[in-house]
């Protein structure tokens, strides 16, 4: 048996019908570039999204460079993340000239530890970047609560996380922005890059419609410098005949959850914590292991895919070096990078390869005693 960390053809396979139709649908259009499906899809995911305005850009990092821009965010700003994500997060506010200031995380969720917010803040601070990794939001309350009480703007990073909740509320609907990844490994995926920014501020999301095409208003006359941040309508065509099936799939992600999490029960794996208040979207299943490279060369023997996520912490990457974190700065972000491996989760294994997963998995790890979380 083969079980891949993703399968796309198999989920092709039970759409393609909507797919094709859709995109040629744009095709005959001839409207290559915004058009009624970009128009129409931004309005569906700000409804999902709990949000009253959504503009359709290329991609995650795109929505996140961009979301900044419209901030005035860039030299001399500071802006607080985690340094447990994906580079996107660190590298957008580095691209701006502003100074990512990372923060450790907490070791159950993977996300930014909000206890240790408020002691990295000072005078140039602007905005806080939290990261709902894996299909889990922060725990927004409290981070909502400095961000007002010292004036911060919220960015958040739903890229992994779209429809996931926090005491009911979407991802990206609580910050003053949220920025979501069509990249085609996210639940919703595009067949190529995409993204999208929501926000209920309308000034703010006209200001972003703007800096996606240049800053043009009117055309060719240019009220801000901007880019080319534009979503592509055929990606808005095959996101839109995708999009009635993210519940489901998220639904079945949720399922294959709960089968590992009963699996693993009593084993050595760290199994994801997914705190009461919230729902995950279960974007990546990630377990926490001391005997990783062990683990994964028995998975890899056995035709399993497996991924870490992420390798190394942000605050040691090669490129933040002048930032001059050392590399124990963030211990639980570096253990998690030491620990972490992603398993497959997607919603079209069948019963018999979730088993195989886990019976491979456990036959590598269950003759040790749990972990400590
Ligand atoms: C947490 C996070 N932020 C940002 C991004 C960037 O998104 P994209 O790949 O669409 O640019 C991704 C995904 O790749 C991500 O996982």
């Amino acid at each position: 048996m083969k079980v891949p960390l993703l399968d796309l053809k198999a989920q092709y396979a039970t759409i393609k019908n909507e797919v094709f139709a859709a995109v040629a649908g744009v095709l005959e259009s001839q409207v290559c570039i915004g058009g009624p499906k970009v128009a129409e899809l931004e309005q569906k995911i700000a409804a999902i999204s709990d949000c009253k305005y959504a503009v359709g850009v290329s991609s995650g990092t795109d929505a996140l460079l961009c979301s900044l821009m419209a901030l005035g965010i860039g030299a001399g700003n500071e802006v607080i993340t985690t340094p447990f994500t994906f580079f996107a997060t660190a590298g957008s506010i580095a691209r701006t000239g502003a100074t990512p200031v990372f923060v450790d995380i907490d070791l159950h969720s993977y996300n930014i530890d909000p206890v240790l917010i408020e002691q990295a803040i000072t005078p140039r601070t602007r905005a806080i970047l939290p990261v709902h990794l894996f299909g889990q939001m922060c725990d927004m309350d409290p981070i909502m609560d400095i961000a007002n009480r010292h004036a911060l703007y919220v960015i958040e990073d739903a890229a992994q996380s779209i429809t996931a909740t926090y005491k009911g509320r979407k991802a990206g609907s609580m910050g003053t922005v949220g920025c979501f990844s069509f990249f085609p490994s996210k639940n919703l995926g595009a067949a190529g890059d995409g993204g999208m920014i929501v926000t209920n501020d309308h000034d703010l999301s006209a200001k972003i419609a703007l800096l996606r095409n240049h800053g043009a208003k009117p055309k060719y006359f240019h009220k801000y410098v901007g880019g080319n941040f534009r979503l592509d309508p055929i990606q808005a065509a095959v996101l839109l005949a995708k999009l009635p099936h993210l519940d489901r799939w998220s639904e079945a992600r949720r399922r294959h959850a709960a089968y590992y999490d009963e699996r693993f029960k009593g084993a050595r794996p760290i199994t994801p914590i997914i705190a009461s208040d919230r729902i995950s979207i279960y974007n990546q299943y990630v377990i926490r292991v001391d005997n990783r490279e062990e683990l994964i060369e028995h998975l890899r023997a056995n035709n399993i895919g497996c991924e870490i996520y992420y390798p190394l912490s942000m605050h040691e990457q090669e490129c933040f070096r002048n930032l001059g974190y050392q590399p124990n700065a963030h211990p639980r972000s570096s253990k998690a990078a030491r620990e972490v491996l992603a398993l497959p989760v997607y919603p079209e294994l069948t019963a018999d390869q979730l088993d195989f997963v886990a019976s491979t998995v456990l036959a590598k790890t269950q003759a040790r005693a749990p972990m400590v979380t």
